[in-house]
């Protein structure tokens, strides 16, 4: 698996990736063109790629020195299921070691809490509408373990 750094030149096929979450009430889908040139420009967006095949998406903003923020992980349906998503996030956090603490937020009825409990992340808040489409939202936080980082040296 590789994660490719997204550029403008991507937004088709960023576009395709997340329309195929439109229907979906536990996703937070829906970009307009500027607001995607805005993703890519502000925060570290990447293509996940495996097998030569882009698969996905994931992406991450810098909130604050220690504190870095998952804002989306999607995976195209016909690659579900087969442990990408894991894969992406691993490789993300492995990206992110030097951060104190990552946070991102996800619907309570979306299957990736139990992606995210597994990695390592737990609930840390509540946001009853935190984009404004009468949704729900889990806060979730992992610490980084300061003891695994000095041992990963
Ligand atoms: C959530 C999503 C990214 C998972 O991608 P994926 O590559 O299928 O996930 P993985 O195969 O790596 O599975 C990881 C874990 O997620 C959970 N999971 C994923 N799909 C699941 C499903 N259909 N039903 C139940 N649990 C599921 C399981 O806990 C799984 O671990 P396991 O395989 O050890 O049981 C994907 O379903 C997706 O893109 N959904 C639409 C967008 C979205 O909701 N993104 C998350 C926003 S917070």
């Amino acid at each position: 698996m590789k994660l490719i750094r997204a550029t403008e030149d991507d937004m088709p096929v960023l576009t395709a990736i997340e329309e195929t979450a439109r229907d979906l009430i536990v996703y937070n889908w829906g970009f307009t063109d500027e607001e995607m040139r805005q993703w890519i420009r502000d925060e570290t967006v990447y293509l996940i790629e495996e097998d030569g095949v882009i698969v996905g998406d994931i992406s991450y903003r810098v909130k604050d020195t220690d504190y870095a923020y998952v804002s989306g992980l999607i995976i195209a349906p016909e690659f579900q299921r087969r442990g990408l998503a894991r894969k992406a996030m691993g490789m993300l956090l492995e990206e992110l070691r030097e951060f104190d603490r990552v946070s991102l937020d996800v619907h309570p009825d979306n299957h990736a809490v139990k992606l995210y409990e597994s990695l390592g992340f737990v609930a840390s808040g509540r946001e009853d509408n935190l984009y404004g489409d009468g949704q729900p939202r889990i806060i979730m936080t992992r610490e980084c373990d300061t003891k695994e980082r000095d041992d990963s040296i």
